[in-house]
Formats: structure tokens, sequence, C-alpha cells
């Protein structure tokens, strides 16, 4: 095939990725993850994620090409996510990707991470409709993002005030004694559930919030309201319906994430939601997104779960639609910048 092969680093958080694709045809999607090295502390610890992107870099680049049956030198151009993200972290896949650039001699794309989470769906679904509203729910990022053209960039409506949404699945899951992350877990053990039998808050939908805030999230209020229904349970002597608590707060999340998604879409006039980060996982939320949205006459398009978290083929992606629109390149001396809108 005559379409450039793109190799694509990311390491924002905790992922180590590389994503190999030929146009936005998808080679190889190798991930090292130190997420078990974070169980313990509850969360992401910025100096361990850096070490272990370290020690994974090499062997998840030889990986990638091996499953996609390449060398290194048949690769055209290198892509890797600049920003925004952990600075350490950014700073390992940076040098990486500037090595690589280097010694094969071939340019290099400096990418913005949550463009990339939106790229990746051509992965999956074929070419992406611009303008669309992407709605990027992770453990690190809550945000509604208008994207006109994914290679320039995308324009944030409204981000999280507090928690990211994945942070809230997260302390409550850890509330109710499940694992880390409890995204998931808390997924799983709500399909047993009655999504109804708490009405917990939804923050930021209040009147006098939306004036400020209308495309705005805010979960720490609602972890908040979880803990002290848990605790009041706890102090009554009766057992705490761990099923039922995880599928209120679900509810809840997912209500607040749908309804200001649809509402920032119909504002602007767009017809479609784009939904990405590891939260798309989901389940509850991609039946309502669905649902909601197709009584608005929007359609939705989420990534498989797989290339909805943090991986090297969605930086890989949107490398690949650089090149295919004939952007610059980026300097050799590109930096690694943590602080890039969220
Ligand atoms: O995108 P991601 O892998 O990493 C970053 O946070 O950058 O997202 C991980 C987050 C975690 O908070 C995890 O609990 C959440 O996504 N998550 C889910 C589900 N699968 C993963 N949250 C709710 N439901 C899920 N099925
Ligand atoms: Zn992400």
């Amino acid at each position: 095939s005559s379409e450039p092969l793109i190799l694509g680093i990311e390491t924002s958080c905790d992922e180590t990725g590389v994503g190999i694709v030929r146009g936005q045809t998808l080679l190889a999607d190798a991930i090292a993850s130190s997420v078990d090295e974070h169980a313990r502390f509850g969360g992401v610890v910025p100096e361990v994620a850096s070490r272990a992107h370290l020690e994974a870099m090499v062997p998840t680049i030889e990986r990638a090409c091996e499953t996609a049956g390449i060398r290194l030198s048949d690769v055209d151009a290198i892509a890797v996510t600049s920003g925004p993200g952990l600075a350490g972290a950014l700073m390992v896949g940076v040098a990486a990707a500037k090595a690589l650039a280097v010694g094969l001699g071939k340019p290099i794309y400096g990418v913005n991470h949550l463009a990339a989470h939106v790229a990746v769906d051509q992965l999956e679904h074929g070419p992406l409709p611009e303008p669309c509203l992407a709605m990027l729910v992770s453990g690190g990022h809550s945000s509604l993002l208008r994207v006109e053209d994914v290679t320039v960039g995308v324009d944030p409506m409204g981000a999280t005030i507090d928690d990211a949404a994945g942070e809230a699945f997260d302390k409550v899951a850890r509330l109710l004694g499940l694992p880390f992350p409890g995204g998931p877990h808390i997924d799983r053990v709500a399909r047993e559930g009655d999504s109804v039998y708490i009405d917990f808050p939804r923050g930021l939908t209040a009147r006098r919030d939306l004036e400020r805030h209308r495309f705005d999230y805010s979960f720490s209020g609602l972890k908040t309201a979880v803990a002290r229904w848990v605790e009041a349970r706890e102090r009554s002597g009766e057992p705490v319906p761990v099923a039922d608590v995880a599928a209120s707060f679900q509810e809840a999340v997912c209500d607040v994430l749908t309804r200001k998604a649809i509402d920032a879409a119909t504002s602007e006039g767009i017809e479609d939601i784009l939904i990405g980060g590891g939260v798309a996982a989901n389940s509850r939320l991609r039946a309502m997104a669905e649902e909601r949205a197709a009584a608005q006459g929007i359609r939705v398009r989420i990534p498989r779960p797989g290339l909805c978290t943090d991986n090297g083929a969605m930086v890989a992606a949107l490398g690949a639609e650089m090149v295919a629109r004939g952007r610059t390149p980026s300097a050799l001396d590109l930096p690694a910048d943590s602080s890039q809108p969220i």
C-alpha cells in the first residue's frame, strides 16, 4: 500500500502505548500499564508512572513492530502525545519519539492527547464527522469539546470543576469496598441494583449553576453524598445495599454527562457526539447516550472499549490524519507541554 506508516507514542498518564497504523488501518496497539503499581495508592503516582514508562518504552516499541510485521525503518513518521498530562510521564514519550525521528530521519508530529482520543474513532468507524461534539470522560478528564478540525485542535466548551468522572467512579468504588480502578466493578455490580433506589444529586444542574456552568461538570458533591449515605447506613447497623448504591450513583453520573453533552451539541447545531476515555466503556452511559441522542436526532459514536482508554493507536491515528491533511511537522525541539488545555 502507498499509504504512510505511522508510529504513535502515548505516555501522558499510566499507560505506555505504542500504536502503528497504515493510513487509518490499525496494525498494532501495544500497551504496558503501571496501573497495578498505583493500585495501593488509590490513584496514579507521577514518579512511579515516569519510571515505568522508561522501563516499558523500548520493549513496547519492539512489541508493536513485531505485531505489525514491520521494521522500524519502514516507518514514515512518528507521532507523540505532547500534552496535556503528567509532565515527567510526557517527557519520556517525547524523548523517545525524538530519538526515533532523529535516528530514522523521519518527521515528528506532537499531538494533543484529547484530540487523539477523538481521532481514534476513525480506526473503527471511518472518517470523523466534523464538526462534532466530543465528550471525553476518564480518570483524568471530563470535558466537552467542540471539534471543527481534529488536526488543528479541540475547543473546550466545558470541563469538570473538581473530580473527573472516572475519579468519582474510583472513589465511590473504594467506599463500597470494590477494587481499583473501580469503574468496571461499579458497572458490573450496578447491573443487579436499582438505579432509582437513592436520588443522588446531579452536580451543576440547578438553574443558578447553569448560568455560569452550563457545560461544566462537578462530581465531588455526588461522591460526598454517597459517602454520607453509606456512613449513615453503617451507623444504623443495617447492611449497605452495594448494588443499589452503585446503580444509583452510576445513574446520577450518566444522567448529567449525557444531559450536558446533548445540550452542548444542540446549542452548537452539531449532529454528532463522540464519546471517549475510559468511562466511555460504561454500559449504562453507552445505552443512555444512544437513547437520549436518538430522541434529539443526534448520532453517537463510541469506539470499542480498548480504543477508549489511553493507547498508542489513538496517537498514530491522529498523526496519520495530520500527514493526510498536509499539516506541518513539529520542530525537533518540540516540548512536552503538560498544561495544554483540558
Ligand atoms: O482513559 P483511562 O483508561 O485512563 C485515564 O484515566 O486517563 O480511564 C480510566 C478510568 C478509571 O477511572 C476507570 O475506573 C474508568 O475509566 N472506567 C470505567 C469503566 N471502565 C473504566 N468507569 C465506569 N464504567 C466502566 N465500565
Ligand atoms: Zn486520556
